[in-house]
């Protein structure tokens, strides 16, 4: 099976678990598009639910697909937001931001009481890390931030390339939030949760895509089946 038609079985899975009513965050990526893809059958068949996208490209789609949308000013909290990951490891800890669109996913699925993270299960690993690890900075003082998060990776002893992520023109990549990405390439995290917090206190990083605690079900797709871990 191909592994569009995995991302999709994963899609298809997870909206399983949506209700009538429901407030929705909406990921970002080629995964969670299916998903979006297919909320959007449902709702032109009847369903009732909300949702807020967690990129400009997600709210474009969705528009499309005729779900109405809302936005975190608008609403309280989310029952739950449905995301793509870039890795996955066995307590849900992911990489995010391969798309570029870590700060609105993570924002989004703090918001949410529940977060579903849908893949091919080329995405599960022991150890977190062979995926860059996207950080989003301010522009203003880059080679600054740099040199923190560089001695917040040797804190916990961790090393490797920081590459500014540029656009198909070679300019550097501006996300949604005007902001610009380096990828971390550490190849296998060490202790993943303290980095986090460590790149989380280092001025001039916005987000980093480390997401710690924020998944509570994976829907993995393999050439097996379908495999859904809490
Ligand atoms: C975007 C993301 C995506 O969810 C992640 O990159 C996975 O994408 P895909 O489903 O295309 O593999 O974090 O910022």
């Amino acid at each position: 099976m191909n592994i569009e038609a995995l991302k999709r079985q994963a899609a298809a899975r997870a909206l399983e678990e949506v209700r009538d009513g429901m407030k929705l965050g909406l990921g970002t990526g080629s995964t969670a598009k299916h998903f979006v893809d297919l909320l959007g059958e449902k709702v032109r068949a009847g369903l009732n639910v909300v949702g807020v996208p967690t990129s400009e490209a997600t709210r474009i789609q969705a528009e499309q697909c005729g779900v109405p949308l809302t936005t975190l000013d608008e609403v309280d909290r989310l029952d739950l937001t449905v995301d793509g990951a870039d890795e996955i490891d066995s307590a849900l800890n992911l990489i995010k931001g391969g798309g570029g669109a870590l700060l609105r996913e993570k924002i989004v699925a703090a918001a949410s009481d529940r977060m579903i993270v849908i893949a091919d299960d080329s995405k599960w690993v022991d150890v977190l890390g062979r995926f860059p690890l996207p950080v989003e900075l301010v522009p203003f003082g880059l080679a600054a931030t740099r040199r923190a998060m560089a001695g917040a990776f040797a804190e916990t002893g961790n090393s490797g390339q920081m590459v500014l992520r540029k656009d198909k023109d070679g300019h550097a990549f501006v996300t949604d939030g005007g902001h610009w990405i380096v990828d971390a390439q550490l190849g296998r995290i060490s202790d993943a949760p303290r980095l986090a917090g460590l790149l989380t206190s280092i001025p001039g990083v916005a987000e980093h895509g480390l997401f710690i605690g924020l998944a509570s079900l994976a829907v993995l797709a393999g050439s097996q089946g379908i495999r859904v871990i809490e």
